[in-house]
């Protein structure tokens, strides 16, 4: 059996950047509440002509020149949003289109803030199977156009961005496990209650807008995460020695810590980039391997041990070896 190895990773952040000095002039806030809150000191937003596709297109070029492979070498494109271009074709085949590629399957993932996760499970799958032998895994949002912009409770925390990997088979792993979960008994915890067959209204007047019980989420964010680092472990037979780096979703600096905390990683050890771009939802894992990639903290050999949460709930972890 093939395993799926990760041969290459982008990222793109859009240009406009809305700091916490910034949101005071928009809601009942402060920089230092925020920062003392969720660690985050700034978020990068969209512009009014750019939406998930253009997000995942630059991310997923890079991915795609860092691992050497040309588009027409890409057999399976799955991509993790909440925020697609359209209802349909899904934001896969919107990226497809742009890429040139043709044929292959293509199709989007929603599991929110854990798309990533999901979207990784289900491409090493295919590649273990050998139903694929280069995959593009994306996690892509323009979280920002389903925000209350007049919400202190959310619009502190959210950004835009994407992220990308291209996984191709090895006799090697590459992806060891990964697992998954999801409890829908939590719905009204955290969602946008509206969509297309509900309530479409508020969807054409732009009021389809997150909503979050903040502190119950906290908590389950916290439990969720833990417990996914201890099944990983478990898993596969190690310890957390054995993982040179925890991913966590970032979502807040404070649920990070408490991660970090409870299963006894290092803070030298779990990556933090929630600070400079907000909660991407599913590009938030994706964003922060690339740029430790990129900065040289991730290197070629390092196990990696990267997990999502989100809305549903929706979890799921996946430990890797670069
Ligand atoms: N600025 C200033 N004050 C704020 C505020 C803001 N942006 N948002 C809330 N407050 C106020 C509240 O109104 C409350 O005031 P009160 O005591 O007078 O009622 C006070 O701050 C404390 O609110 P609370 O909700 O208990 O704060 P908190 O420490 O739990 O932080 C969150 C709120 C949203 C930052 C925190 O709950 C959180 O991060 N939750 C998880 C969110 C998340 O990660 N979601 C996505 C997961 S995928």
């Amino acid at each position: 059996m093939k395993y799926a190895r990760l041969t290459g990773s982008g990222s793109y952040l859009p240009d406009k950047v809305l700091t916490n000095h910034d949101l005071e002039s928009m809601v009942d806030t402060s920089h230092e509440w925020i920062m003392a809150r969720t660690g985050i000191s700034e978020r990068r937003i969209a512009a009014d002509d750019e939406f998930t596709c253009d997000l995942a297109e630059k991310a997923s070029r890079e991915a795609l020149h860092v691992a050497g492979v040309s588009p027409g070498q890409v057999d399976l494109i799955v991509v993790a949003t909440t925020t697609p271009d359209q209802v349909f074709p899904s934001t896969a085949c919107l990226l497809q289109q742009r890429l040139g590629i043709r044929g292959c399957p293509a199709f989007d993932v929603q599991a929110v803030c854990a798309g990533f996760i999901f979207a990784l499970d289900v491409a090493n799958r295919f590649i273990r199977t050998q139903g694929a032998r280069c995959a593009l895994v994306v996690g892509a949002e323009t979280f920002s156009r389903i925000i209350d912009w007049t919400d202190r409770g959310t619009c502190i925390l959210f950004g835009d961005g994407g992220g990308a990997v291209v996984l191709q088979d090895d006799d090697r792993p590459g992806i060891h496990s990964t697992h998954l979960h999801s409890d829908g008994a939590y719905k009204d915890l955290l969602c946008v209650p509206t969509g297309v067959s509900r309530n479409y209204e508020a969807v054409k007047s732009g009021t389809a807008y997150t909503t979050m019980a903040g502190n119950d989420v906290f908590r389950w964010a916290v439990t969720a995460m833990s417990a996914l680092v201890d099944e990983t472990l478990e898993a596969n037979g190690i310890g957390r020695d054995d993982v040179d780096w925890l991913i966590p979703h970032q979502a807040n600096v404070r649920i990070i810590n408490a991660v970090g905390k409870r299963t006894g990683f290092p803070a030298d050890r779990v990556i933090v980039t929630v600070n400079h771009h907000g909660n991407t939802s599913a590009a938030s894992v994706p964003l922060a391997l690339d740029e430790s990639i990129r900065n040289g903290k991730i290197r070629t050999g390092d196990t990696v041990l990267m997990e999502g949460f989100g809305g549903g709930f929706t979890w799921g972890s996946a430990l890797l070896t670069l």
